[in-house]
C-alpha cells in the first residue's frame, strides 16, 4: 500500500457507538488493561505479548467475539489477535476471555488497517480472518468495503508465505467483489482452484466450502434457515511470497 493511500484511507466502519450492557461495560473497564494492547506505531513482538512462540492469527472486526472465542478455545496452541473498534464488542469478547480463562487472545481496539500497517511485521501472520465484514450495501458506500485492492495488498504482505486469508460474507454482491479483488492480488492463490468472475453469483466459480475452522454462528444459522447464501473465500500467500 503506498503511503498516501494508507494515511488518507477511507474508514470501513461507521461512527456508531453501540450500547454497552452493564456486564460488557464492567469487563471493558476492568479487563482491557489486562488483555488489550494499546495501538502503537511499533511492530509488536508476539513472543513478548503471549509469552511464547506460536502460530499467530489476526481477526479483523470480531463483532461480539463469538467466533473468536470458539476458535481460540478449540486451538489453545494458536495465538489470536482480535481487532475491533466497537466498544461493546470489545467488552463482550473480554467477558468471554475471562469466562473461559483464555490465555491465547489479545484485543486491539483500533482501525485494523492501521494495526496491520503499523503493528504487524511483514510475513508474520499464519492466518487473517475477515468474517461478515460490514457490507456497505449502498453503491455510494462500496468504497468503504474492507476487501478492496489496497487493503488486500496490505493483508497479503503481513501473511507468512503459505499463510491464509479467510473471508466470509452473506452478501452476494460483496462476495463477487471479494472474489474479483482477491483473485487480482498476485501474491495470493485461491485454495478453491480456478476463479471465474461473473456478475451472477450462481455462475461465479472460486468460492470455498465453509472450512470446519469457521464455526457456524447463530446469526449465520438463522440466515441459512431463511434461505440466505453464505460464501467463504480462502486464499493463501504464494510460497515464494511474490
Ligand atoms: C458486520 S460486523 C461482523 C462481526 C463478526 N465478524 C461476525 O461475524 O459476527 C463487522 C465488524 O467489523 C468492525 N470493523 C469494520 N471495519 C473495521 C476496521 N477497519 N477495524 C476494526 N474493526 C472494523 C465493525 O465495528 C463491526 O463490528
Amino acid at each position: 500500500m503506498n503511503d498516501d493511500r494508507v494515511h488518507a484511507h477511507i474508514r470501513s466502519f461507521s461512527g456508531r457507538r453501540g450500547h454497552f450492557t452493564s456486564g460488557q461495560r464492567s469487563a471493558y473497564e476492568s479487563l482491557l488493561p489486562r488483555y488489550g494492547l494499546p495501538f502503537t506505531n511499533q511492530p509488536l513482538d508476539p513472543e513478548v505479548v503471549f509469552g511464547r512462540r506460536a502460530r499467530l492469527v489476526l481477526e479483523i472486526g470480531f463483532g461480539m467475539g463469538e467466533t473468536t472465542t470458539r476458535i481460540a478455545r478449540e486451538h489453545p496452541d494458536v495465538d489470536y489477535l482480535g481487532v475491533e473498534v466497537y466498544p461493546a464488542g470489545v467488552g463482550s469478547l473480554l467477558r468471554q476471555i475471562e469466562e473461559h480463562d483464555l490465555t491465547n487472545v489479545r484485543i486491539i481496539q483500533h482501525d485494523a488497517i492501521e494495526v496491520l500497517r503499523d503493528m504487524i511485521a511483514p510475513a508474520s501472520l499464519d492466518r487473517v480472518h475477515v468474517f461478515f465484514p460490514d457490507p456497505w450495501p449502498k453503491a455510494r458506500h462500496h468504497k468503504r468495503r474492507l476487501i478492496r485492492p489496497e487493503v488486500v495488498g496490505l493483508i497479503a504482505s503481513r501473511l507468512a508465505p503459505g499463510g491464509a486469508l479467510h473471508c466470509a460474507t452473506d452478501w452476494a454482491h460483496y462476495a463477487l467483489q471479494m472474489l474479483a479483488v482477491l483473485a487480482a492480488e498476485p501474491s495470493l492463490e485461491n485454495m478453491a482452484g480456478e476463479v471465474s468472475v461473473s456478475d451472477n453469483i450462481d455462475q461465479a466459480r472460486g468460492f470455498s466450502p465453509r472450512p470446519d475452522a469457521r464455526p457456524l454462528t447463530k446469526f449465520e444459522r438463522r440466515g441459512i434457515g431463511l434461505g440466505h447464501g453464505v460464501w467463504d473465500l480462502l486464499f493463501v500467500r504464494r510460497p515464494d511470497g511474490a
